[in-house]
């Protein structure tokens, strides 16, 4: 396949009829569109087209092993993709979409061998947010979308963030606002009879189990077995700056952190829940929020300020409670810097 390095105007579109018609046809002629959701921002193709799929590989810069999700309306018949739906898939299905979870079924084969990236399984996403239901309704194709950022980079949650990431790499940005969730979906294995986690993510292990009997987790890469989810071997979620991620409630060890990255001529910041701040006194401090859910819809964006205007983070991480587990999954990929 051949592929395309192409550099364009990036425009960011409000979400009328007329704009979201224009980004369905783009997506039908083979070219990208960023799409909101209501976990992150999406860079969507046509996941029939090799092309399509190929041109998100070289604007992200991917790594040609790590497979794509793909994006159906809710009323899309899953089997036009899928070869089976297992019992426990139904149940998911049911309980949680449209919704933050992505399933990954065994593939029939009809979506572009360059999706699944030499798997037979195809991963599905049915987002919960208008604006996604609304194009992915008007195009009525399988959508083929990674997160809309550099690979490596933390994930994009509004418009601006993702014009900032890609800008030049895609005609149209449909902007459907500040994502809600803001990290990314649980990716689930549904292809037995107990769900396997691939990806921490919105649907906790706690809200599984109030489906299924049993929930298995895959979501750490040890080397040399092999892989159920290529995505979590490589490098996620990391701003340009050095980051250190202090284990929930160290304070000290935060302070350490700061002051290591001052005497090494940094400028640091320090990210933390607002109840936090009273342990900083007069250091740099910038709050993301009250609760967990606050912190996961303002990380990465809070992440992209303090890149802006700072060359350190010292990143306070949540308890491991609930949805604080996959925050804190995220989280801790982002930690690069050493004392
Ligand atoms: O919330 C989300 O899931 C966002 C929005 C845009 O929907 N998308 C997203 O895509 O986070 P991406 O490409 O950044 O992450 C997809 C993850 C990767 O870890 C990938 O390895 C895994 O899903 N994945 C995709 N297809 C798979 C498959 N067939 N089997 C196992 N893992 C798969
Ligand atoms: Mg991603």
């Amino acid at each position: 396949m051949k592929e395309k390095q192409v550099t364009m105007l990036t425009t960011i579109l409000k979400p009328t009829k007329q704009n979201i018609r224009l980004c369905a046809e783009t997506l039908k002629n083979g070219d990208l569109v960023g799409m909101p959701t209501e976990t992150v921002y999406g860079l969507a193709a046509n996941a029939f087209s090799d092309q399509a799929v190929a041109n998100i590989f070289v604007a992200k810069n991917r790594p040609q092993d790590n497979p794509l999700i793909v994006h159906v309306h809710k009323d899309y018949d899953l089997l036009e993709l899928v070869s089976e739906i297992t019992p426990l898939a139904k149940k998911l299905l049911k309980k949680f979409t449209p919704g933050p979870i992505t399933m990954v079924f065994k593939s029939n084969g009809a979506v572009s061998k360059s999706v699944s990236r030499g798997l037979n399984t195809v991963a599905i996403r049915i987002p919960n947010h208008k604006i996604a239901q609304k194009l992915l309704k008007e195009c009525n194709l399988p959508i083929a979308a990674p997160s809309a950022n550099l690979s490596s980079r933390m994930s994009a949650t509004n418009a601006q963030a993702v014009l900032e990431e890609l800008s030049g790499k895609l005609p149209y940005i449909l902007d459907g606002g500040t994502c809600q969730v803001g990290i990314e979906s649980t990716v689930v294995d549904v292809t037995g009879d107990q769900p396997i986690v691939l990806r921490p993510g919105k649907i906790t292990k706690e809200q599984l189990l109030r489906v299924a009997n049993s929930v298995d987790e895959k979501t750490k890469y040890v080397s040399g077995e092999k892989i159920a989810s290529p995505g979590v071997k490589y490098k996620h979620y990391s701003p340009s700056i050095p980051v250190y991620v202090c284990p929930n409630g160290r304070y000290n060890e935060a302070k350490n952190a700061y002051q290591a990255m001052l005497e090494r001529g940094l400028n640091p910041v320090v990210l933390g829940k607002s109840g936090e701040k009273r342990h900083f006194g007069k250091l740099n401090f910038l709050s993301i929020g009250n609760s967990t859910k606050e912190v996961a819809k303002k990380l990465y964006e809070s992440l992209r300020i303090a890149e802006k205007h700072h060359t350190g983070i010292v990143l306070c991480a949540v308890k491991a409670e609930g949805f604080g587990v996959s925050v804190l999954n995220r989280m801790n990929k982002m930690h690069s810097y050493e004392l």
